[in-house]
């Protein structure tokens, strides 16, 4: 019998109290031949509530002109930007500068991209461990109220949210950790943790990112035919499942429908894919200098 597929209706309340639609669009490298726009546009024509943007997609002017044409209130609307490395010094101007791309008042979600400052020495992580100086400016404009309506972080390790956490001067807890989340990098302890501190996680590249490798995997395609799904559309539930958020990219109108498709995994099937992990290694899609998830 083939699985019941249903758009996603899910929410989940952050520690702000506002909510957040747990699947959303992903548009990193959605900017050529206007990509992020159109992605943007037919997400939202067809049930997307929940954007995810960043400075460093270089998208933010289209991304923000598919949400100011789509007629949708903005109260209706869930859009996530983020300040990049290079900007820690000035997070007030950086976000400024998002919001004028964007052509909106505010954001909902403003996250550090990642615990670190590239202006410093990469060879010499003490010098860029200033995630917390720059976490007091995101509290400052927070608490003013008007500019984002929740700040958190993106590729934050446990480690790294403890000493923010413990910091002289960091009273707001940060309302999301946004990471690559999928069956072969699946963050139990992590979530885990986040669950401890009322932080929700966001599952970024969900299909192991660039050409979707995650999607190739011979369980994950077993489990999806099995179902009678298709393997996005297992990935996206299995993460909703959990109880993550999920922000699948894709400027395909099909795979944009089909990605916003979930249903509910039976128990086997569910445990199959926490399983994957201890099972085949840990496979982690996005790369970055900066060694921080050694720890
Ligand atoms: N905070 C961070 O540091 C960080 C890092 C990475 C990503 N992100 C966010 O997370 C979002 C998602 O991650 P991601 O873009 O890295 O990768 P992803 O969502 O895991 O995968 C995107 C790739 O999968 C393809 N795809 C999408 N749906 C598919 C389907 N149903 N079947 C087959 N292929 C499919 C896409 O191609 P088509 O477009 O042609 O469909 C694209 O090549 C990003 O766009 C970004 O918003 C955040």
């Amino acid at each position: 019998m083939p699985a019941t597929l249903k758009p996603s209706t899910k929410e989940y309340t952050l520690n702000t109290g506002a909510k957040i639609p747990a699947v959303g669009l992903g548009t990193w490298r959605s900017v050529d031949n206007n990509e992020g726009y159109k992605a943007v546009e037919f997400a939202l024509k067809n049930g997307y509530r929940h954007i995810d943007d960043a400075k460093l997609y270089e998208n933010e002017d289209q991304v923000g002109k598919a949400i100011r044409n789509s007629g949708i209130p903005r109260s209706e609307l869930f859009v996530t930007t983020k300040l990049w490395n290079t900007d820690h010094k000035d997070v007030e101007g950086a976000l400024d500068a998002s919001l004028k791309r964007l052509g909106l008042d505010y954001v909902d979600l403003y996250l550090i991209h990642w615990p670190q400052n590239t202006d410093s020495k990469v060879d010499d992580p003490s010098k860029y461990e200033d995630y917390v100086e720059t976490w007091k400016s995101l509290q400052k404009i927070y608490k003013e109220g008007e500019k984002v309506k929740a700040i958190g972080v993106a590729n934050f390790t446990i480690n790294k949210l403890e000493k923010l956490l413990n910091a002289d001067g960091v009273d707001v807890v940060p309302a999301i950790n946004q990471v690559e989340t999928h069956p072969l990098l699946n963050h139990e302890k992590l979530i885990d943790y986040l669950k401890s501190k009322n932080i929700c996680l966001t599952a970024y590249s969900p299909f192991g990112s660039d050409k979707a490798p995650v999607l190739e995997n011979k369980v994950v395609k077993e489990l999806a035919q099995k179902n009678g799904v298709d393997p996005g559309q297992l990935l996206v539930s299995w993460a909703v499942q959990r109880g993550t958020i999920v922000i699948p990219k894709s400027v395909n109108e099909k795979r944009i429908l089909s990605n916003f498709e979930t249903f509910t995994l039976p128990k086997e099937d569910f445990e199959a894919l926490n399983e994957l992990e201890g099972k085949e290694g840990t496979k982690r899609f996005n790369k970055t200098p900066f060694n921080i998830f050694d720890e």
